[in-house]
């Protein structure tokens, strides 16, 4: 008897095919929305694989009813949105998708920094406003990237893209890690800083690492608090590493210059989310890997991992093997 995938989403018809071939495929494809709860609960419990994204909470509730299953490939590098400890109680094996959308995530980090450096999206709604009086010398000027100082917490594949990045405008960069990575240091000409320190001393703070409870509002009133009054806050990571509402009143009291956030802690983030009142802050709709080409290789990945996995071999690239 075939096994059977539960998709969680409507993927592409390639996609799809590749799985067809092999194993009995069952997919949320109603609507492009995350699938109702009470379906998911359902289907995971006749399912062998699970193939699912980020708006998926695959809990210890979820994984309860998943007698079955044998894997779960999320379509995403980061996984928060499983708890791999239940999975592992149940000798269930997490797949993620790093390296494949490490450049493209390195891209939008870096054009949400230039965004809100240079004002580019306040400019641009100020032109089509018709607010465009005369040109003048003071308006609409927004701070350096050349020559200025990035500081990056979290130095995984993507810091290191940014830094590549970073390096061609010349800035200076500094690092924040769990570990210290020497080699890379040197390679890359970039200085370890204590988190103090790096907030200090930073013209821009990237936020790169992967959420867990462990830093849950890593960047809270203190920390903003340490950092310059022009500095610039960047976060392509994950929502709850910032504490927005400490964030929001840094912003409206000038001490920090501006933010761009591509994540929030509740998504799709409330309209009317005090930050997105302010002018003072990009926001994007968590796009980070959104390229026609990255999303594409990320679910091929993870259907690989997937066929893996279901014909008794490693996965590709796992989170966790039990
Ligand atoms: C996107 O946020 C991802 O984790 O891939």
């Amino acid at each position: 008897m075939k096994q059977t995938i539960y998709i969680t989403r409507l993927l592409p018809k390639e996609i799809i095919a590749k799985l067809s071939e092999q194993f009995h495929v069952r997919m949320w494809e109603e609507e492009d929305i995350p699938v109702p709860r009470d379906i998911l609960l359902k289907e995971v419990e006749e399912a062998d694989g699970l193939l699912c994204l980020l708006t998926e909470q695959i809990d210890e509730q979820v994984l309860e009813k998943a007698n079955r299953l044998k894997v779960i490939c999320n379509i995403a590098v980061g996984y928060n949105n499983i708890d791999i400890h239940a999975a592992a109680r149940k000798g269930i094996i997490v797949t993620n998708t790093p390296g494949v959308l490490t450049e493209t995530t390195a891209d939008l980090t870096f054009a949400l920094l230039m965004a809100a450096a240079r004002k580019v999206v306040g400019a641009s709604d100020f032109l089509r406003s018709g607010e465009w009086g005369a040109w003048s010398l003071m308006q609409l000027t927004g701070q350096d990237i050349h020559g200025a100082t990035l500081g990056i917490i979290g130095l995984g594949r993507i810091g290191e893209a940014l830094v590549k990045r970073a390096k061609g405008f010349d800035m200076q960069v500094l690092y924040h890690n769990r570990s210290r990575k020497q080699e890379i240091e040197r390679e890359l000409g970039i200085h370890y800083r204590e988190l103090k320190d790096l907030l200090q001393q930073s013209d821009y703070v990237c936020l790169l690492l992967p959420y867990s409870p462990e830093v849950h509002h890593l960047i809270g009133k203190k920390e903003l608090s340490l950092m310059k009054s022009n500095a610039i806050l960047i976060n392509t990571a994950r929502g709850g590493l910032v504490d927005e509402d400490a964030l929001y009143h840094a912003l409206v009291n000038g001490e920090i210059w501006s933010a761009g956030l591509d994540v929030f802690e509740q998504e799709p983030v409330p309209v009317d989310h005090p930050l997105l009142t302010l002018p003072n802050v990009v926001t994007l709709p968590h796009i980070g890997s959104a390229s026609v080409k990255t999303r594409m290789r990320m679910a091929l990945l993870a259907v690989d991992n997937m066929v893996k996995v279901l014909n008794g071999d490693e996965p590709i690239t796992p989170v966790l093997i039990v």
